[in-house]
């Protein structure tokens, strides 16, 4: 199975099964000294780790990260990169997979259990193998080494909507997303998201969401007009995210809506002559570069397919068959993917600075010379 790695510069390779022994990532290409600590990688992982609430599966994964290669002890404390590829362990400590025994012929809709069999007429069934999202942990922890490619950056996500539910805009506050099971940053929508999801829960049933991902302050000029666009190595990233089924940037379908003087961001002066723009539809990128503005990138991710229940099917032999899935559950799946959608934003950004200082150097071309 190829195409196990992303990024050009900023480099991602992962490896493991879901019921392997261990999942990681090899991250080449960091640039050397970059000052960081294992808890730092720990505290995101922590953020995605299941089991958390009652409405993300039950699957008791510490996700504890070690970090093998890579690295040395920092002068002033943590850890420091060396330039080297960065090795990063996850070990599965609960696979059960006896809970895959019975369906293992079969095909789970909404699975790439047969586009699997299909493609390498083999696969691991229990757990989807590669196919699973346990693989995005690996993302979490390149992510959280990248962010390190890019100080003064933020990147912030949080859920904005659970199936029909939508949050209240104007009600947006970032800081109570860490104050709930769903970063939702909302606070007077999570009790509604809390009754709907637990309905859902409890029928057995599961539902889509939507996730928001902002970056701050990062600098104008990344990314490159063609085939290197930033907002399509974004659009790539998030679509890769397991269970994602559209991506947005900015107003993305909102835009086909709008006259073009609804739509343009228009400009005037700001500090040091330096551009402003009065408003962000674009969602941070003109011509694939960025304008300066936030980035902001909206995926949608689809319903969990194991649910309780029975579904049709077949089996790999072509026979009819039901399917139904049998002990943890995931309600929601787009809970967990907000922090996955935050490593992916950091990934590209780190990936896009490289690129970007190996061809123009450290700074954009602005002010422009006279
Ligand atoms: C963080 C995360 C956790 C997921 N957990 C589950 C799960 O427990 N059950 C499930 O049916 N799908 C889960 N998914 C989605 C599946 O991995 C995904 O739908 C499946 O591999 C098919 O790929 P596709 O939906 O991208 O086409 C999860 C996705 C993410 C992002």
């Amino acid at each position: 199975m190829s195409f196990n790695t992303f990024g050009h510069m900023f480099r991602v390779t992962t490896f493991g099964e879901s019921h392997g022994p261990a999942i990681g990532c090899v991250v080449d290409g960091c640039p050397p000294g970059l000052r960081f600590t294992q808890e730092e990688i720990q505290a995101a992982l922590d953020r995605r780790r299941p089991g958390q609430s009652r409405f993300t599966t039950q699957r008791r994964e510490p996700d504890e990260v070690r970090i093998i290669s890579g690295t040395l002890p920092h002068p002033e404390g943590g850890l420091m990169t060396t330039g080297t590829p960065v090795t990063m362990l996850i070990e599965n400590v609960d696979q059960r997979s006896k809970d895959y025994a019975a369906i293992a012929g079969s095909y789970r809709p909404g699975h790439a259990d047969y586009t699997y069999d299909a493609k390498y007429g083999i696969r691991d069934h229990r757990g989807g193998g590669r196919s699973s999202a346990r693989e995005t942990a690996t993302r979490v922890a390149a992510g959280a080494l990248a962010a390190k490619v890019l100080p003064g950056v933020t990147v912030r996500g949080a859920l904005v909507r659970i199936g029909e539910i939508e949050i209240d805009r104007s009600r947006w506050d970032w800081a109570e997303v860490a104050n709930n099971a769903f970063f939702c940053p909302d606070a007077e929508t999570v009790p509604v998201w809390t009754d709907y999801l637990d309905g859902i829960r409890k029928s057995g049933s599961s539902v889509g969401a939507v996730v928001e991902i902002v970056a701050e302050d990062v600098p104008p000029g990344l990314g490159a007009p063609l085939y290197g666009k930033l907002d399509a190595d974004l659009a790539a990233a998030f679509m890769g995210i397991n269970a994602v089924k559209g991506v947005e940037i900015g107003e993305g379908f909102n835009a086909a809506r709008l006259t073009g003087e609804q739509n343009a961001d228009e400009m005037r002066r700001g500090n040091e002559g330096r551009p402003v723009f009065l408003s962000n539809h674009a969602g941070g990128v003109l011509g694939g570069i960025s304008t300066g503005a936030p980035l902001v990138a909206r995926f949608a991710v689809k319903p969990t397919s194991s649910i309780l229940t029975p579904r049709q099917t077949v089996d790999k032999f072509g026979a009819e068959t039901d399917i139904s899935t049998k002990g943890r559950h995931d309600p929601c799946v787009g809970i967990r993917a907000v922090p996955v959608g935050e490593a992916m934003m950091w990934c590209v950004l780190a990936d896009h600075v490289l690129r970007h200082r190996g061809q123009v150097g450290e700074t954009p071309h602005w002010p422009a010379n006279p």
